[in-house]
C-alpha cells in the first residue's frame, strides 16, 4: 500500500464563511442494535457490506486529513462497536499522533461496552460519548427496544477501564422530559458529565416536528425548580454549560433554538466513504472509488496524480459548505442520523 505523499499539496480545510475544520467524524457502520425513535427508521435498509469503505482506505483518508490539519477524529455509527476490526483500527490511528492528531473519540450506545472497554483503552481511545435517554428501565426499552442493564454495565466498565466519557441525552416532548432531574441527580452523584440534546430533524422516518422539541429554555425551567443556575462562557463546543448550585456543570446542545453553525469546525464521512459538510447537507462527495484506487496503486506517478485529484475535489467540496442549519432546505436532506452518526 502507498502512503500519503506529504510533498504534494494537502487540502485546504476552510469553507467560504472562513470556518476551519478541525474535527473529522467517521461513521464506520450504519448498523445498530438499538432502534432509537429520534434516529433509526422503523424499517432500516442497511448498507450493503461490500459497499462499506474498507479500513485501509479509511486509514488513508484519516492520514490525509490529519496532514491537512484535522486534530480530532470521532468514530461513530450506527453503533461503531458493531463493526468488526474497530479496535484494531483505533490502534492503527495511533501512528497519526506524530502527524498532528490530538484526540480519538467514539460515540456509542454502550450496549457492547462491557466487552470492549479495556481493549479500547489499550488501543489508545481517548474518550467516549455514551447515549442514555432514560434511567427508567421500561421507558428506556420503549425508546430503544433494548434493555438498559448492559448499558449500565458498559458505563461501569468504562469507569473501571479509566476511559473518560460524557453522557448524551436526547429529549423528546411527551417521551422522556420527565427524566431531566433524575438524570442530573444520577450524573451529579457520580461526577459524570451530562449533556441534554434538543431533538433535531434527523430521524430516519422524518416524523420530527417542532412540537417534539424540548428546548434549552424548557430544560432550564425544569432545572430551576431545584437548582441555582449560572451560565458559563461557551467553550468551543456544541454544548452550552450551566453550573448548578455552584458545583456541577450540565451541558445543553441546542441546535434548534441556538444553532452553533457559525463556529462549525466539523466534517463527516459516511460508512460508504461519502464526505458530508453538514448533518443537513443535501449533497455529499463520494470518495470511496478514489480512496480505493489510491491504496491499490503502486505506480508512483499515477498515485501522485490521484492524490492531487483527491485534494482538489475535497478542497472544493469543503469550500462550498452552507452557512448552516437554518439556511438549508431540510426537506431534501439525503441522510438520517444512523447514516452519519451525529
Ligand atoms: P465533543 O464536542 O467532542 O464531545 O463531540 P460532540 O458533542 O460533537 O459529539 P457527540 O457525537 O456526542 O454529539 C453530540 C450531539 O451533538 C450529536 O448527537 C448531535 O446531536 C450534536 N452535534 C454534534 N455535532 C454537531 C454538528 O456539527 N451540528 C449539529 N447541529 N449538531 C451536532
Ligand atoms: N437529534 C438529536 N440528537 C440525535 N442523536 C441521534 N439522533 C438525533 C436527533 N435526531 C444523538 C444521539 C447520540 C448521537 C450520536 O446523536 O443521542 O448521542
Ligand atoms: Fe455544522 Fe451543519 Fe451542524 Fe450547523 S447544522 S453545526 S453547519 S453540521
Amino acid at each position: 500500500m502507498q502512503d500519503v505523499d506529504s510533498r504534494l499539496p494537502m487540502i485546504l480545510l476552510q469553507d467560504q464563511y472562513g470556518r476551519t475544520k478541525r474535527k473529522l467524524r467517521i461513521s464506520v457502520t450504519d448498523r445498530c442494535n438499538f432502534k432509537c425513535v429520534y434516529c433509526m427508521p422503523e424499517h432500516p435498509e442497511w448498507m450493503n457490506k461490500k459497499d462499506l469503505l474498507g479500513f485501509e482506505s479509511l486509514f488513508y483518508f484519516c492520514d490525509f486529513m490529519v496532514q491537512s490539519g484535522i486534530e480530532n477524529i470521532r468514530i461513530t455509527g450506527g453503533e461503531p462497536l458493531m463493526r468488526h476490526g474497530i479496535v484494531h483500527f483505533i490502534q492503527d490511528l495511533q501512528s497519526l499522533r506524530s502527524k498532528g492528531l490530538k484526540r480519538i473519540s467514539m460515540t456509542t450506545n454502550a450496549h457492547y461496552l462491557a466487552k470492549y472497554a479495556h481493549d479500547l483503552k489499550r488501543a489508545g481511545l481517548d474518550d467516549l460519548n455514551i447515549s442514555l435517554d432514560s434511567l427508567d428501565p421500561a421507558q428506556f426499552f420503549q425508546l430503544t427496544q433494548k434493555n438498559i442493564q448492559p448499558v449500565l454495565e458498559g458505563i461501569a466498565a468504562a469507569k473501571q477501564a479509566g476511559l473518560p466519557f460524557k453522557i448524551n441525552t436526547v429529549l423528546i416532548k411527551g417521551k422522556n422530559e420527565s427524566q431531566i432531574l433524575a438524570l442530573v441527580h444520577w450524573a451529579k452523584a457520580q461526577s459524570v458529565p451530562l449533556r441534554f440534546i434538543e431533538f433535531m430533524p434527523l430521524d430516519g422516518d422524518q416524523h420530527w416536528t417542532q412540537a417534539d422539541v424540548v428546548s434549552e429554555q424548557d430544560i432550564l425551567d425544569v432545572l430551576a425548580t431545584q437548582f441555582q443556575i449560572q451560565e458559563l462562557k461557551q467553550a468551543h463546543e456544541p454544548a452550552r454549560l450551566y453550573r448548578l448550585n455552584g458545583t456541577y456543570d450540565v451541558g445543553i446542545i441546542s441546535t434548534i433554538t441556538h444553532s452553533f453553525c457559525g463556529e462549525c469546525d466539523r466534517i463527516r464521512l459516511t460508512a460508504q466513504g461519502e464526505l458530508y459538510n453538514c448533518l443537513f447537507a443535501t449533497q455529499g462527495l463520494k470518495l470511496k472509488p478514489i480512496l480505493d484506487q489510491l491504496v491499490q496503486q503502486n505506480d508512483q506517478e499515477v498515485h501522485q496524480h490521484l492524490q492531487q485529484r483527491l485534494s482538489e475535489q475535497t478542497t472544493a467540496y469543503i469550500w462550498r459548505k452552507a452557512k448552516g442549519f437554518h439556511s438549508i432546505d431540510r426537506q431534501h436532506r439525503k441522510i438520517s442520523m444512523h447514516m452519519i452518526g451525529g
